[in-house]
């Protein structure tokens, strides 16, 4: 079962795939957050593509298809995964397809005026990824992780200028991806602007009841 999570930056990709992994045991596979493990342990790889994330861009997508394929096969995910964040372009859907052909693909779908205060509100951690709100979902303890204690920060391609990239970007190479499957019947779409609860309410009624 390969579940593909797409939406704006900001739309509740990574927040509704913890809950859907938990809930279903499958693993959440996040593309932006093998990046930025990459980017942080220095890797070739990570320092080739690190300029990219800041800025909020796509970069070289063959070699960030590769190295996405390399995690899901390294793991060897036996009753499926959870895609978030990928794929970002035609190119990375044809490939997916050819790979893994997703039966479903749901898109949590936010207006624009909501992206910038959820992101300039949220809090990463930088030890497991946990992702808190400082409105919606604040810690416990203001800066660290409820999870594993590590230090919550914001991530660093969460300034005005990546985040109208990251926005622009959506618009021009994801959308055709998103078009593509809705024209083939492969799209749900649930409505991101309620709670966590009531849009993670949809999204296993769009996931797991079919
Ligand atoms: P990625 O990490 O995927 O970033 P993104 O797509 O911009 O999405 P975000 O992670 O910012 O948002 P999200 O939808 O996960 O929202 P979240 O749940 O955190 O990618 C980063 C970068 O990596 C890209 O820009 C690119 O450079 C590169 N990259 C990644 N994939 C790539 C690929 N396939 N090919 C090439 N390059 C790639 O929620 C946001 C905030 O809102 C949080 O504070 C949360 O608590 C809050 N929130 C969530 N849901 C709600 C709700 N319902 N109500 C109120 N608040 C909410
Ligand atoms: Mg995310």
């Amino acid at each position: 079962m390969l579940i593909v999570l797409l939406g704006k930056p900001g739309s509740g990709k990574g927040t509704q795939a913890v809950m859907l992994s938990e809930k279903t045991g499958l693993p959440h596979l996040s593309s932006g957050a093998i990046l930025r493990d990459e980017i942080r342990e220095r890797t070739p790889f990570g320092l080739r593509i690190e300029e990219y994330v800041l800025r909020g861009e796509i970069g070289p997508q063959e070699l960030i298809t590769d190295v996405v394929f390399s995690y899901i096969e390294r793991k060897r995910y036996a009753s499926g995964f959870i895609l978030d964040g990928f794929p970002r372009t035609i190119y990375q859907a044809e490939e997916l397809d050819e790979q893994y052909r997703p039966a479903r693909c749901v898109l949590i779908d936010v207006p624009d005026d909501l992206i910038v205060d959820r992101i300039s509100q949220r809090l990463t951690c930088a030890g497991c990824g946990a992702i808190y709100n400082t409105v919606f979902h604040p810690p416990s303890a203001p800066g660290v992780c409820d999870s594993c204690g590590g230090e919550l920060a914001q991530r660093s391609d969460d300034n005005d200028e990546a985040i109208r990239k990251r926005l622009e970007i959506f618009r021009k190479d994801v959308q055709p991806v998103i078009d593509r499957y809705r024209d083939a019947n492969r799209l749900i779409t649930i409505d991101g602007i309620a709670t966590p609860s009531e849009v993670f309410t949809a999204l296993k009624n769009a996931t797991m009841n079919r």
